[in-house]
This record gives structure tokens, C-alpha cells and sequence, in this order.
């Protein structure tokens, strides 16, 4: 069988395609780095008012992080899978591409969850989509939805989920450090307005 140190490695080249600076290469929207936050993700592409580029940001840096665990799991079985998955994302966070500066990794978050089981991944989708509709801004929903995950892994049987959930959520803390502080100070902007 492939080694665990190949499948790892494939997951972070996998995870670490930035879909986000790629939409915005197809839709011509120009440099996401120059606009909003200058992050890569699907939040800072909906900035440039395209919302099928947004769309295809977040449901591709999700698959990514999904297609990884699902291969892997496919391949060496689910140990694997969880390896792969918190590789993908590393990817996405720490792209070889940009110099390492990457994403916040909440839609490949997402994406590894659901793919490592779905029900874990909706509850967390469900708690991003109420955080975001109640208090309309993105990385709030995202914050919350991270923390989430190790309890939802709890609630739905899935102990075994926990120290990776915990993993991921810390470091798409350490990722929106900026954000978290904007939001002290009730300055973080909303969901679709421009910053
Ligand atoms: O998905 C990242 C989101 O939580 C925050 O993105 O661009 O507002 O920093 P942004």
C-alpha cells in the first residue's frame, strides 16, 4: 500500500490549491490580495460583488479538503483519512504556491468534516449558516462553527473525531487573529459589504 508519507504529502499539494486566487484569475476580478481582508477565501472573493465566483471558492477549498479524505480513505482506510484531511488543510493555511501565506481554512474545514462524516460537517455548516445569519458576519459564524466541531464530534458518537476537530479549530483561531481582534473592537465588517 502507499505510504502514509506519500498520501500526507499528496493531501497537502491537493489542499493547498487556492481555489479563491484561481476564481478571481477565471472571473478576472483581479488581486484578492489588494481587496478586503487580502484574504484568499470565498468571504473575501464575495468583496468583489461576484457571488458564483464566492460560491465556487468556498464549494471547491470544501472539496479539496474532502476529495483528500476520501482518497485517502479509499486507499489506506480511516486513519488515513483523518491524516489526509488535516494535511489538506494544512495546505490550504500553508501553500508552497504563495510562500506559505495561505488561507483561514474554514471552508476546507468544513469540507474535511463533512467527507470524514457528514453528519459532524452539517451540523457544523448548519452552525456557521446560523451564526452568519443572525450576526452577519462571516468569520464570527466561522469561529464559532470551528469550536463547534469537537462538540458536534461528541454529541453524534464520534470520539474519535475530537483531537483533530480540536487540531483544525486552533488554527483557524491562530488565522483569524486580525479578525478576532476587528471583532473586540466591533469592527468587523459584515457579510457583503466592502471594506
Ligand atoms: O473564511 C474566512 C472568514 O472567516 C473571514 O474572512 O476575509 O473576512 O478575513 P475575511
Amino acid at each position: 500500500a502507499m505510504p502514509l508519507i506519500v498520501v500526507a504529502a499528496l493531501a497537502y499539494l491537493l489542499g493547498s490549491v487556492p481555489f479563491g486566487i484561481v476564481m478571481a484569475r477565471v472571473f478576472g476580478l483581479g488581486d484578492l490580495r489588494a481587496i478586503g481582508s487580502g484574504n484568499i477565501g470565498a468571504t473575501n472573493v464575495l468583496r468583489t460583488g461576484n457571488k458564483l465566483a464566492a460560491f465556487l471558492t468556498l464549494v471547491l477549498d470544501a472539496a479539496k479538503g474532502g476529495a483528500a479524505v476520501l482518497i485517502a480513505r479509499a486507499v489506506l482506510g480511516e486513519d488515513a483519512a483523518q491524516v489526509a484531511g488535516f494535511f489538506a488543510f494544512l495546505g490550504h493555511l500553508f501553500p508552497v504556491w504563495l510562500g506559505f501565506k495561505g488561507g483561514k481554512g474554514v471552508a476546507t474545514f468544513l469540507g474535511v468534516l463533512l467527507a470524514l462524516d457528514w453528519r459532524v460537517g452539517l451540523a457544523c455548516c448548519a452552525t456557521w449558516l446560523v451564526v452568519a445569519l443572525v450576526g452577519r458576519i462571516s468569520s464570527l459564524a466561522a469561529l464559532v462553527a470551528a469550536a463547534s466541531g469537537a462538540l458536534w464530534a461528541l454529541v453524534l458518537g464520534r470520539a474519535d473525531l475530537v483531537v483533530l476537530a480540536i487540531a483544525l479549530a486552533l488554527l483557524v483561531y491562530v488565522r483569524h487573529a486580525t479578525n478576532i481582534r476587528r471583532l473586540m473592537r466591533g469592527e468587523e465588517p459584515r457579510i457583503g459589504a466592502g471594506k
